[in-house]
């Protein structure tokens, strides 16, 4: 994966995201976003994510915030259909599979993501577009470079300012998840496919640390969210309300 071709987006993303947002006049306080912050949450199958995001919620419910939570794919009407399609469907070739899933990215970022960010909300999304890179660019082996472009094309540059990344091992995730019951197509894959989309979602925190937060997903679920507090926290991004 070469980090060198991705420069470039990820300048253009930091220029959007430092920008001084003059329809809610918020100022770029200790590095705060000029709007609403953005936090995605990721991991493989079966990682916590929900239970994480309902604590997040209640974080920044507590702290007088405003807050939407959405997720990937499936936030929209639109996104709901394509998530029928790519979960529950039948075969879908791997291209097909990056181009829907960056189609339900470009419809969420733009009907729901970046309004609610420039009306000052945060928004916490259940996957964004490191899920296309972990799943397709290495579970399907496609090129991680084209599919972050893909996605980059999509959110028209639009980043988290925070990711959480929940790592488990692939065991873990799969005996949660067949506790569970019904997978679904993505979650039926091989433990090959799993073991490389974790590989790829650690690799994406590391090139990038300081916008993400990785945290062992085998640890008890309060453990985590006193771990998420302790991060947000000292972002100071949440002191005193938009
Ligand atoms: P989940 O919302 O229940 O986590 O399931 C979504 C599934 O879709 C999960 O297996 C990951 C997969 N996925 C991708 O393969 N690529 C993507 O870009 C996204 C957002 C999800």
């Amino acid at each position: 994966m070469s980090e060198s071709r991705w420069s470039h987006v990820d300048a253009a993303a930091a220029a959007v995201r430092s920008e001084p947002d003059e329809s809610t006049g918020l100022a770029a306080a200790r590095g705060r976003p000029a709007r609403g912050v953005l936090i995605a949450v990721e991991g493989g199958d079966g990682a916590g994510k929900s239970t994480q995001i309902a604590r997040l919620t209640r974080w920044l419910d507590s702290r007088g915030r405003s807050c939407v939570v959405t997720r990937e794919p499936g936030g929209t009407e639109l996104g709901r259909a394509v998530r029928d399609l790519l979960l529950h469907g039948a075969c879908v070739s791997p291209r097909a599979e990056a181009l829907l899933f960056a189609a339900d990215r470009a419809h969420h970022v733009e009907t729901v993501i970046r309004p609610a960010l420039e009306a000052g909300q945060d928004v916490i999304t259940d996957r964004f577009m490191d899920s296309s890179i972990a799943y397709q660019g290495a579970g399907r082996e496609l090129s991680a470079d084209e599919v972050r472009e893909l996605s980059m094309w999509a959110t028209a540059g639009l980043l988290p300012d925070l990711t959480v990344l929940l790592d488990v091992p692939v065991q873990v995730g799969a005996a949660r998840r067949s506790r569970r019951g019904g997978a679904d197509r993505m979650e039926s894959e091989v433990a090959e496919f799993h073991e490389r989309v974790r590989t790829r979602f650690v690799e994406l925190s590391r090139s990038a640390p300081e916008r993400y937060l990785v945290v062992d997903g085998a640890l008890s679920a309060d453990s985590i969210g006193e771990i998420v507090a302790a991060r947000l926290e000292s972002t100071g991004w949440f002191e005193g309300t938009p």
